[in-house]
């Protein structure tokens, strides 16, 4: 888009003429090979098979041993951007939510850029954790609304694995690494109906990742690792307070009523809470797709990579209203109403 269209764009949207939102018009994911199953993990620490699939859900995930946020992130958005029948010059924003980048500097985002020799986008990261993708969609709604941009890619992408205490079995059960993008472009029609998005920064130290001091058995001096730490009881009780609320609330903006959507596609955190939300909602819970039996918990890769499955298998149609959430650190809580 030439700088005379975006002025005349900026323009149009002061006088108020136009309404935009945001189209998803292709998805892509990427995940690592090596999948780790939950008999593994109980060779390495107390658990066993059934208390991990009884109390989560999970049965395997894919942890990465030598794929990065960046290599991953760039497969996802290569996926999305084919699936979209569009090609990388095109692309005019690439916004990453990821809470694991290798390099804080330059950003995953520009990385990705490179690669993708996008060269006119715009490119950044934003970290919002497990509702990482969320707020980067409503971010690239925000650019477009304003008449900034016509469209965006957005990729979630974690290698949480490197982040993970390998001997705690409170945590190291949960997550896994891999990615997911989808291209956005403006639409008149349709698109995002409603959005929320909610932070908790007092609540924060029930999910974080510090670094601890390790003595190093190979050099003389101690070491700071950081280490994922979590009260898994209290952000699965805020999971259960404030995701329904959040979609209540998003609802209302789209003035839709729970069961008037087809699809629920929440953050891949642990079947129960799933269970209880859509309890708490009054839906069926076949409206609410999972994929954490394979994957596990990708935090902000969970929703994209599970948009990407339910694409490419034909069950999400042009149309059809879905509600996606996401959930956690920070502590933080974002939902959207969209028309397929
Ligand atoms: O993306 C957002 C990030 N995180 C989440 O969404 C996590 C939300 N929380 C959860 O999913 C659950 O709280 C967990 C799966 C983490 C834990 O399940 P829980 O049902 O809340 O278990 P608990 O922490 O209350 O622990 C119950 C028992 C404890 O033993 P005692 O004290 O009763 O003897 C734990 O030590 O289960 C024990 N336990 C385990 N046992 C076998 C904890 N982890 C394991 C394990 N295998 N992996």
């Amino acid at each position: 888009m030439g700088r005379t269209e975006r002025a005349v764009r900026l323009q149009s949207r002061k006088d108020g003429n136009t309404k935009m939102s945001i189209r998803i018009m292709g998805t892509g994911s990427a995940l690592p090979a090596r999948q780790v199953d939950n008999r593994e993990l109980a060779g390495m620490v107390d658990t066993s098979d059934e208390w991990i699939r009884e109390r989560t859900g999970i049965g395997s995930r894919h942890v990465s041993t030598g794929e990065t946020v960046v290599s991953l992130a760039v497969e996802a958005c290569e996926r999305a951007l084919e699936n979209a029948g569009r090609d990388a010059a095109s692309v005019e924003l690439i916004l990453a939510a990821t809470c694991t980048a290798e390099r804080g500097i330059p950003c995953a985002a520009c990385q990705v850029q490179s690669h993708l020799g996008a060269k006119q986008a715009a490119a950044f990261d934003l970290n919002a954790a497990c509702a990482g993708f969320l707020f980067a969609l409503h971010t690239a709604w925000a650019y477009v609304e304003a008449g900034i941009y016509d469209n965006a890619l957005i990729v979630g992408s974690e290698v949480l694995s490197k982040l993970v205490d390998w001997t705690d079995r409170g945590t190291c059960i949960l997550f896994g690494d891999g990615a997911g993008a989808v291209f956005v472009e403006r639409c008149s029609e349709g698109g995002i109906l409603g959005l929320v998005q909610h932070s908790d920064g007092a609540g924060g130290g029930v999910l974080c990742c510090d670094s601890r001091e390790l003595q190093s058995p190979f050099v003389n001096r101690s070491m700071e690792i950081p280490r994922i730490r979590m009260d898994g009881r209290e952000v699965f009780s805020f999971a259960l307070r404030q995701v329904p609320a959040g979609i209540l609330e998003a609802l209302e903006k789209a003035d839709l009523s729970p069961d008037e959507v087809d699809l629920y596609v929440l953050h891949q955190a642990n079947r129960r809470i799933i269970e209880g939300i859509a309890k708490r909602l009054a839906v069926d819970i076949s409206r609410f797709p999972v994929n954490l039996d394979r994957v596990g918990n990708m935090s902000s890769a969970a929703i994209p990579v599970l948009l990407d499955e339910l694409n490419r298998q034909g069950i999400l149609r042009r149309g059809m209203t879905v509600v996606l959430s996401g959930f956690g650190a920070g502590l933080s809580c974002g939902a959207c109403v969209i028309r397929w």
